[in-house]
């Protein structure tokens, strides 16, 4: 079994712990930026022939231990009949932006395998070209409702905001819908092939407490049940996981992805060994110097590089401000770097 499914299922027992950067296919890759020049953003995730070579690029240049699917959390909304626009400089828009809850009534439900064939194509090109696990993803419910309302989705959430004061209904109907949809493009990529399944509720994670519990949870908890019998390893991701890590963990799937603040030793503890564990290196490190990328990833080795359940990974993201020789440092540490951790 590989490093990465052994640490999914908690077994690893020797050797380094496994390592995959999420965005690890991204724009600081010279030879991901040659494509971009040639293909737009949106037909590149439709195009499975591009979508699989994209996929492949950090496998063969860095050599890490899993493949996350080169796609975007927002293809998803193509099931509810509505479009991302991907332009450069700016956050992704979902068109036409959701304004009304007559809107939310009129969306549709269209199948994944009709709104979204390509990414099951694409996880089929690539099965036999990979000599690592495929992970497949999904936005969560939140998330993609932030996209559907917010003019270009930012931290501020404003429309969100007003929703949830004044259209709690029609917010929870869209989630609903989402959380449908969600479910049935997860499902398709489980019967496509790929071996794991990490939840992206990245904006989940910003909002307090009671509105986490009432608009996030909820959703979150339906997607997990629904795709947990299916029998492929689920892990959540979210902006600020370390606040909400008993509530994640109660969700029983099997990691968690931590953000920066998170203490791994305190969490531990505090969820028990049968939890994975994923994270949280800081993506600023990334564009540092070498050194620090080194030190860091040492550091983090020496307090987790022994835990049969743990994968190391970032907080977030590789920036596009990424150096590649940084990202080869923090993957060939894990590899080769202190012996002494394990
Ligand atoms: O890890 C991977 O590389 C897999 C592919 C992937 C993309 N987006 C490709 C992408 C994944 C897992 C995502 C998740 C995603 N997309 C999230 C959740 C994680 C997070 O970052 O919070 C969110 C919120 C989105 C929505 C989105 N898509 C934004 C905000 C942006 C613009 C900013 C950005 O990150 O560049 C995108 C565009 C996007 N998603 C690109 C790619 C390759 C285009 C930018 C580029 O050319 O690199």
């Amino acid at each position: 079994m590989s490093r990465f499914l052994e640490a999914l299922n908690g077994v690893r027992k020797e050797g380094p712990p496994p390592v995959w950067l999420m965005r690890q296919a991204g724009r600081y890759l010279p030879e991901y930026q040659a494509i971009r020049r040639r293909i737009p953003l949106a037909q590149m995730f439709s195009t499975p022939e591009v979508a699989a070579e994209v996929t492949l690029l950090p496998i063969d240049i860095l050599g890490v231990d899993a493949a996350i699917l080169f796609s975007d959390i927002l293809v998803a909304v193509e099931m509810l009949g509505l479009k991302a626009l991907y332009q450069d400089g700016t956050a992704p828009r979902i068109i036409p932006r959701i304004e009304t809850p007559q809107q939310v009534d009129a969306l549709k439900q269209i199948p994944a395998c009709q709104a979204n064939s390509y990414v099951a194509r694409t996880i089929q090109l690539l099965e036999p070209l990979l000599n690592c696990p495929l992970i497949g993803f999904v936005g969560g419910p939140f998330t993609l409702a932030c996209y559907c309302l917010e003019e270009g989705a930012t931290g501020a959430m404003q429309k969100m905001r007003f929703w949830m004061e004044h259209h709690p209904e029609a917010l929870k109907l869209l989630l609903e819908k989402l959380t449908v949809a969600l479910v049935d493009l997860a499902k398709l990529q489980i019967e496509a092939g790929v071996e794991a399944l990490q939840i992206f509720d990245s904006w989940a994670g910003v909002l307090p407490k009671p509105l986490f519990e009432r608009f996030a949870l909820p959703y979150l908890k339906k997607l997990t049940e629904q795709l947990k019998p299916l029998g492929v390893p689920i892990l959540l991701f979210t902006r600020h996981s370390a606040s909400y890590v008993t509530e994640l963990a109660a969700l029983g799937a099997r990691g968690i992805s931590l953000s920066e603040d998170a203490d791994f030793r305190e969490i531990r503890e505090q969820l028990g060994s049968q939890v994975v564990l994923q994270g949280n290196l800081s993506p600023d490190l990334l564009s540092g110097p070498v050194s620090e990328v080194v030190a860091a990833t040492q550091r983090l080795l020496q307090q987790m590089g022994g835990d049969p359940a743990f994968i190391v990974n970032l907080a977030h993201g590789v920036t596009p401000a990424a150096k590649v020789e940084c990202v080869r440092a923090l993957v060939d540490t894990v590899r080769n770097g202190s012996a002494a951790a394990w």
